[in-house]
């Protein structure tokens, strides 16, 4: 009897210190154990997961302040079939490095606006929405994976707010044009850049997604 009343006391002691320690966790917030992020939680390793395109994508590709301003319209692209134009826009540093050099340097800010258009008594596709706003930017090192070259990506609402910075998906089309440094509208930029002149033209690519 004596015996069995101990265990039963064992039994009781060892729950009640495995609840303190759950407890504990549950009570102490994860920034106790970690300072600075939450992914470094030396106790995390279970549920470790290492980093991808999306969550080292903690940056983010600011929308260049004024940009219609400080940037330069190089092309724009008429999508007659869906009835969209994009207009292009380079930082005019880039655009000056661009004469001289085919590859575009570190630093430099390509954006695009997407519009909603009717075709107007001439044939050509008028604006008549804004609807969208895509930013890519190069710097050295800023790879995310092998088919991102040197670009990061972000989509901003007409109204300037983020829509997404995941990278993934803009990485997964612009790598099908590696070999123009990531960029379907290179050609048009580098005539732009020699010409001073901003180029027209229908797209070449009927994807979707720059709606
Ligand atoms: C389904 C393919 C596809 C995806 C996904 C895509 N793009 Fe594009 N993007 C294009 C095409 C095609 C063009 C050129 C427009 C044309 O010629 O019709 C373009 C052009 C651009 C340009 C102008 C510079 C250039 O490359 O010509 C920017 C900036 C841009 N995209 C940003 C983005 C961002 C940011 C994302 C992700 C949020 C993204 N794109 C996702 C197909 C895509």
């Amino acid at each position: 009897m004596a015996l069995s009343k101990r265990v039963v006391w064992s039994i009781l002691l060892v729950v009640a210190i495995a609840g303190a320690i759950a407890l504990n966790d549950l009570l102490l917030p994860r920034s106790w154990y970690s300072s600075s992020s939450p992914y470094q939680a030396p106790y995390a390793s279970e549920n470790y997961e290492p980093a991808t395109a999306e969550t080292a994508a903690s940056f983010r590709v600011e929308l260049p302040a004024n940009y219609r301003d400080r940037l330069v319209q190089y092309v724009t692209v008429d999508c007659p079939n869906s009835r969209i134009v994009r207009k292009m826009f380079v930082n005019p540093e880039a655009l000056a490095a661009l004469r001289t050099n085919n590859t575009p340097p570190s630093g430099t800010v390509l954006m695009m606006e997407t519009h909603s258009a009717q075709p107007d008594s001439d044939g050509r596709l008028r604006p008549t929405q804004l609807n969208n706003v895509f930013v890519r930017e190069k710097r050295d090192g800023w790879q995310v994976n092998e088919n991102s070259g040197d670009w990061r990506s972000a989509w901003y609402s007409p109204q300037g707010s983020l829509v997404s910075n995941s990278q993934s998906s803009c990485i997964g089309c612009h790598t099908r044009v590696r070999d123009r440094d990531y960029l379907f509208t290179l050609p048009a930029l580098l005539t732009a850049a020699n010409t001073g002149q901003r180029q027209y033209q229908e797209t070449e690519f009927r994807t979707s997604v720059c709606r």
